[in-house]
């Protein structure tokens, strides 16, 4: 894959696929902007070498035709063009569209090192559904297609894969290369002992990552929600507490596999209960004794130790997913202590996107910033973990 700095882009029209998919408040507020600091690099080297540049992104998941014009509207990526402006400290020119006559005058008047962003590609449903059509007029508007929204990369859409193949010249942005260089690492040779932290609500979210990483680590650390159905797939009462009880018998076939391979499985050994989700304050129990008409909603502080000490000795570990109800102060001590912890470990430390991203920025700066990589990616860094092929990335490979 030919990375953008081994690309002619001089006075070129060049077509930047980014995942400017983030966040936003009530208010169309942008609450987490690290998508957009992230493309950062890639724009401002196409811009400094006086590319002609067009960006293009998804937001949400519209359903033109089937939401009205004021849902719609709320998915503009029009915040993120404003922000990006405020960011690189210049104008960004906004058409209303991303296709049609509106968008071909803007990138067509467009100058070196100027730079539009297009209208949510999935204002279209022809995007979702890789329509060729549709993915020939995008690619008519620029003569190199470089793609930097590896948080895409798993799907196969028109913006991500149709049109990519339709370039002679085509490679990826430095977001891209270093999601790629960094999961990579993680598939193909990682330094062991490798460690592997999942969390989240649900196993059946990780079946094929759980499967993956078996296959690969010499350790795998469970917490949050997910902790629970294995605990009870080992027996415990966890009265409340949020269980998948149809996915018990695949629990018990993974600690199954894990014994053959050797793998050892480390689950909680205390949690934090409480009454309910909205409770001010939990109380920590040991995991087998959860008391009647409570909830596990975080790990406790023995369990919290025992997965420090497998980072202390880790050289490679991998976290996805929250240790408990972290956006809540009093179930958050878990989720922020794995994320202090892997800062302090001296072993290359990925986190994979979505919510154990945000738990590791909202553990603030200095923590957030000793980590090795953090992922942009949520489904896509789990599809890469989990040693699949994704069309983004193939499409970018040519034949040299
Ligand atoms: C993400 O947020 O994981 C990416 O932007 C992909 O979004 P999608 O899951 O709606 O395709």
């Amino acid at each position: 894959i030919r990375p953008i700095r081994d690309l002619e882009i001089e006075n070129k029209r060049v077509f930047i696929r980014v995942d400017f998919n983030v966040p936003l408040d009530e208010n169309g507020a942008i609450t987490d902007d690290s998508r957009i600091r992230e493309a950062l690099p890639t724009i401002k080297h196409a811009l400094e070498r006086g590319a002609r540049v067009i960006l293009a992104s998804h937001l949400g998941r519209p359903k033109p035709g089937k939401m009205t014009d004021a849902e719609l509207k709320k998915l503009s990526l029009e915040p993120c063009g404003s922000h990006l402006a405020g960011l690189l400290g210049t104008e960004v020119m906004m058409p209303e569209d991303c296709v049609g006559d509106a968008a071909k005058k803007v990138v067509y008047d467009l100058r070196a090192g100027q730079v539009c962003l297009l209208e949510n590609l999935r204002f279209h449903a022809e995007e979702e559904k890789n329509d060729e059509a549709f993915a020939r007029e995008l690619a008519e508007h620029a003569e190199v297609y470089v793609d930097d929204a590896f948080g895409a990369v798993h799907r196969a859409h028109a913006s991500v894969h149709g049109m990519a193949k339709t370039f002679r010249d085509r490679g990826c942005g430095f977001l891209l290369e270093k999601e790629i260089l960094a999961l990579g690492k993680l598939v193909t040779a990682p330094d062991k002992p490798y460690v592997a932290v999942l969390g989240g609500a649900k196993v059946s979210d990780k079946i094929a990552v759980l499967e993956a990483l078996l296959q690969k680590v010499d350790a795998l650390l469970i917490g949050g929600a997910m902790a629970n159905t294995f605990l009870a797939a080992k027996g415990l009462n966890l009265q409340a507490s949020k269980i998948e009880t149809d996915k018990l018998p695949l629990a018990r076939t993974i600690l199954e596999k894990a014994r053959e391979l050797k793998v050892d499985v480390v689950l909680p050994t205390d949690v934090v209960v409480a009454g309910s989700l909205g409770a001010s304050s939990g109380q920590v129990v040991n995991a087998g004794a959860v008391p009647e008409g409570t909830m596990a909603l975080d790990i406790g502080p023995s369990s919290l130790r025992d997965f420090t000490q497998r980072f202390v000795k880790a050289k490679t570990v991998f976290w996805n997913g929250p240790m408990g109800l972290f956006e809540k102060e009093p179930f958050a001590a878990g989720t922020f202590g794995v994320a202090r912890a892997l800062a302090e470990s001296s072993a290359f430390t990925v986190v994979g996107g979505g919510d154990s991203a945000a738990a590791v920025y909202a553990a603030g700066d200095a923590v957030a910033k000793k980590m090795g990589h953090i992922s942009t990616g949520g489904g896509a860094s789990l599809e890469l973990i989990e040693g699949k092929k994704l069309p983004g990335i193939e499409v970018l490979r040519r034949p040299e």
